[in-house]
């Protein structure tokens, strides 16, 4: 092509510079509701071909009605004019485990209901959908000013809160949620609808499921079929029903068509979800504290805690069964944080958010009408910094003595018997007797208390020896200087001594009326260890901490105004806070440190290549393994290949499990499950060169659902597209297209 730069040519392509989509930062986990007047023009620059109603509408059918909260901590997506959800593997865990035996183990083999009769009715698990939402921010801050104490405002706050509950129309099968955005700044109502009979349909076996387990959780390139499937039920009414087997599969509004012609670099991708907790507006200190001073300590004190966990494990297999869960929780959000602290250090995070700050603070100093947050950063340094021996503290105590401690479960149990039982009849606890007893078998079901006490004698040392001096709990120094600082001997004496350590101790202990067994109770040495720890973390740390706590809130509040009045020409998205959120992005690699290069496609290949014949983590089963080799995978492949995960650049925390990858037609592409290990730091500090999403890949499920499992007559429900035209000629089993 032939060009003269001509003056006007030159503007043009400034004009096309600016707004052309590759400059979008990727940053946002936006409100559905002000998708039309922030986002949907750049949306749309970007690719998208639906409008912002098409995704949230109150009036008909848009996405929104498709997507759904799983079970409190994932989302989910409908997929079928008859209910059937999807979600990931380890959303859907805690289920499919509670229908496995040794007999009948499903979490190893995967299960396919063959019929809707056969679907396991799944207690507990609740499926939630967001009717509405709308803006009562003046009503909920009627009356508070911005001189108030927060102690004040937070009573009036909660007063408003009651009365705008009771106004808000509603269903009587819908309920209402009041939360709050911005950091205290806006309220918004959300009218749900909960169904209440959820059943399993579907999931891979663990080796398709959990492929690469922990050693490739948030890795990237990733090969994990992170899926399974659920189905809502309704009664006959189409509305919520506790479990009845006369209850129908729900006909939703709207259920996510499927596409079949993949992604490629550079396609506009769009996850909707259930974000669960970001911190996007924190000054520099506020960041620095998180990733130079608490995750270290966590990190620190897990390191431990994984190691003696994981040698173990190695060494024996049933222990490696009982722990396998328990270490999978404690190395997630280990992880995390390291990818998080070095993501901060490698993108100069730090440099970043004081950039930020200085420019606040030059607009601020500027400008006579923003002479009331001229001292806000300052104000929050100071507070930050008073806090953080408090807050360290805080985390040497809840890592190194509760989170990891398995003793501390049979401890808070035991106290929240007391709680209960104190000053009740002796007849009252009579009849706890026997869910006691069970307890007492279920809570040491997964524990080997040798196990335990390396783990607690390890940690005891890292806490008094890294916590400050000053606070130090009491009663634990002074057995220390009893036992002249040998952490063995006094962990071994604190667990013999113990009657909550073993199942039979404690069967033995509820055998005992009540008055002998609060006596019993009350002079146990762990009894008495917990009771003194939370005393000095009540009065000896969070009478201190509280207020401070209460005061950074406060000042965060108003930072968080002054940010949007002071740059008006910005967009503001709210933290995540577990409520319906968008947030968009582009199939994009990344190149992860210097001559490194993420792409953005993996396949099965790659499955094959991670293989070790045997392995917990990597192993692969022969049925995968002879339609890899005989590359059977009908219409879902590409070029030959099995597509199986891929990349982009779509802002997601935790909660968004589950969420659905949608194209830019409103089609599903993926399933999202996991972020890359790099740019974990985005909870706190996005940055588009190394943060990405990773979603499996529509087609991989489909193979496994088809292929794989045998379970076509799934897919005769779900509706299959092909939005690029790649309809392809091929054997698909019982599909319909
Ligand atoms: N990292 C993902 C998330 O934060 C997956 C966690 C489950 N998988 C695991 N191997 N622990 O939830
Ligand atoms: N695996 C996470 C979850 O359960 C999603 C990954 C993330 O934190 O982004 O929500």
């Amino acid at each position: 092509m032939k060009l003269s730069f001509t003056k006007s040519f030159g503007t043009l392509l400034l004009f096309i510079f600016l707004y052309s989509p590759s400059l979008y930062s990727g940053e946002g986990i936006w409100l559905p509701l002000f998708l039309k007047s922030l986002n949907e023009k750049e949306m749309k620059s970007m690719g998208m071909k639906i409008k912002a109603e098409d995704i949230y509408n109150i009036n008909k059918g848009s996405l929104k009605d498709a997507i759904v909260q799983f079970g409190g901590g994932c989302t989910s997506e409908i997929i079928s004019s008859q209910g059937l959800l999807l979600t990931n593997h380890h959303c859907g865990y805690g289920y499919i485990q509670s229908h496995s035996s040794v007999a009948n183990n499903i979490l190893r083999d995967g299960f396919w209901a063959a019929n809707k009769g056969l679907e396991l009715p799944c207690s507990g698990l609740t499926a939630t959908m967001i009717v509405r939402m709308e803006d009562v921010s003046t009503e909920v801050l009627m009356n508070t000013n911005d001189d108030m104490k927060d102690s004040e405002r937070r009573l009036i706050i909660d007063r408003n809160i009651v009365e705008v509950q009771k106004k808000i129309q509603k269903k009587n099968y819908e309920d209402v949620m009041i939360r709050s955005f911005y950091n205290g700044n806006q309220f918004f109502a959300f009218v749900t609808i909960t169904y209440k009979d959820i059943r399993l349909v579907g999931a891979p076996p663990e080796s398709i499921g959990k492929f690469g387990a922990d050693t490739d959780n948030w890795v990237w390139p990733r090969h994990t079929g992170d899926f399974s499937i659920f189905r809502i039920y309704a009664n006959s009414s189409n509305l919520p029903s506790e479990y009845s087997p006369d209850n129908i599969p729900f006909t939703p509004r709207h259920f996510l068509p499927i596409s079949l012609d993949g992604v490629s670099k550079g396609d506009f991708t769009m996850v909707f979800g259930f974000p669960g907790r970001t911190n996007e507006y924190l000054t520099q200190e506020g960041v620095r504290q998180i990733v130079e001073e608490q995750n270290p300590v966590r990190i620190k004190i897990r390191d431990e805690a994984l190691k003696i966990l994981d040698k173990h494990m190695r060494a024996d297999e049933k222990t490696k069964l009982q722990y396998s869960s328990k270490y999978a929780g404690i190395a997630n959000a280990w992880k995390k944080w390291i990818g998080e602290s070095q993501g901060v250090k490698q993108t100069k995070g730090l440099e970043r958010k004081k950039t930020q700050d200085d420019e606040f603070q030059k607009r601020v100093n500027a400008d006579p009408k923003f002479e009331k947050y001229r001292s806000i950063i300052s104000e929050l340094e100071n507070s930050y910094k008073e806090l953080q021996p408090l807050a360290i503290a805080k985390e040497y105590y809840s890592e190194g003595f509760q989170r990891n401690i398995d003793l501390y479960n049979c401890y808070a149990r035991i106290k929240r018997l007391i709680t209960t039982f104190e000053g009740k009849s002796e007849k009252a606890f009579d009849t706890e007797r026997l869910k006691m007893r069970n307890d007492a078998v279920a809570l040491f079901k997964d524990v080997n208390i040798s196990i335990e006490k390396e783990v607690f004698k390890t940690l005891l040392e890292i806490v008094i020896k890294g916590v400050d001096p000053a606070l130090r709990v009491p009663y634990i120094m002074d057995k220390m200087r009893l036992y002249n600082r040998n952490y063995a001997q006094y962990t071994e004496d604190l667990y013999s001594q113990s009657m909550f350590t073993n199942s039979d101790s404690l069967r033995k202990l509820s055998e005992l009326t009540y008055n002998d067994w609060i006596l019993k109770v009350k002079a146990d040495p762990v009894w008495m260890f917990y009771e003194e720890l939370n005393y000095f973390l009540t009065y000896g740390i969070q009478n201190r901490a509280g207020l401070l706590e209460d005061k950074i809130a406060g000042l965060r509040r108003t930072h968080m105004k002054a940010l949007m009045e002071v740059f008006p020409e910005k967009r503001f998205y709210p933290d995540a806070n577990s409520t319906l959120r968008v947030s968009y992005g582009q199939v994009d690699g990344f190149s992860p440190k210097d001559g490194m290069m993420y792409k953005t496609q993996t396949y099965l290949d790659g499955v094959m290549e991670k293989y070790i014949p045997g392995d917990y983590e990597f192993d692969v089963s022969d049925k995968l393994r002879k339609l890899y080799e005989t590359k059977d995978y009908g219409v879902y492949a590409e070029n030959g290949k099995m597509p199986l995960a891929f990349i982009a650049s779509n802002h997601t925390t935790g909660g968004n499990s589950g969420s659905p990858a949608i194209d830019a037609h409103g089609n599903l592409i993926g399933l999202n499950f996991d972020r890359v290990w790099e740019g974990t730091m985005s909870d706190i500090n996005y940055d588009k060169s190394i943060c990405r999403n990773i979603m499996l890949d529509a087609r991989f499920i489909l193979f496994i659902i088809d292929k794989y499992a045998g379970a076509g007559y799934l897919i005769q429900e779900m509706k299959l597209v092909h939005p690029k035209g790649k309809r392809k000629k091929g054997k698909m089993q019982l599909g319909n297209f």
